[in-house]
């Protein structure tokens, strides 16, 4: 099979393919260290690591890797945040999902819109069984994404993750394909 980032819409979101015209939003985003505080890397210094980005969100999917999305908002036509399922697996029918929202619109439920979104696809086109997602265990805000979208918290890896010196524990939470087609209706 091969991987073709598609586009996706929601009441407010639209999710594409990163593009070009996005680095100005996704380096504003990428940079804001504030807001990476539970990030498993360093914010951006250096505006060029877009390019990288861009480069290695091709790559991704020409490898069947997975996908990088940007996050549209419908009214305003900006890009307020980006989201990505990683290390697609087609043997175990398994993918991890990650996103990041911009500060300003954080606390209004459109990082929920845009996770439940991609989620939807990876189970529905992808045809996965299981899709994971690690969290810092003090990113409170990425834990309720998950937990509104259904996903179990499975258990703890012990200092994960080192980033600028913090040694951090992750949850990880797992969704299934039954779980999802068999959700409680509405969320
Ligand atoms: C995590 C992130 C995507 C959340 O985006 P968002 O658009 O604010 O998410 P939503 O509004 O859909 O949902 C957030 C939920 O967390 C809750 N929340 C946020 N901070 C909280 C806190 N400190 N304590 C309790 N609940 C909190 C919100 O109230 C909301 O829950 P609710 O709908 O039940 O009220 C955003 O904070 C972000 O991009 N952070 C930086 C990147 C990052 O950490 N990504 C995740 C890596 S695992």
């Amino acid at each position: 099979m091969s991987l073709s980032a598609p586009t996706l819409t929601t009441e407010r979101l639209t999710l594409r393919p990163v593009r070009e015209q996005d680095r100005d939003a996704i380096v504003a985003i990428q940079s804001d260290a504030a807001a990476l505080e539970f990030w498993d890397e360093p914010a951006w210094v250096d505006p060029a690591r877009f390019e990288r980005f861009l480069a290695r969100s091709r790559e991704m999917a020409e490898r069947d890797e997975g996908v990088r999305l940007a996050v549209v908002d419908n009214d305003s036509a900006e890009v307020v945040g980006w989201c990505a399922l990683n290390d697609w697996n087609l043997t175990f029918r398994s993918v991890r999902l990650g996103y990041s929202m911009a500060r300003r619109v954080w606390g209004q439920g459109r990082g929920t819109e845009a996770a439940q979104a991609l989620v939807g696809w990876a189970f529905t086109d992808l045809g996965v069984n299981r899709v994971q997602a690690e969290a810092d265990t003090r990113n409170i805000a990425s834990g309720r994404i998950l937990e509104k979208l259904g996903f179990t918290l499975e258990g703890t890896l012990r200092e994960d993750c080192v980033v600028n010196g913090v040694v951090s524990d992750s949850w990880v939470f797992g969704l299934l394909r039954r779980e999802w087609d068999y959700r409680p209706s509405p969320r």
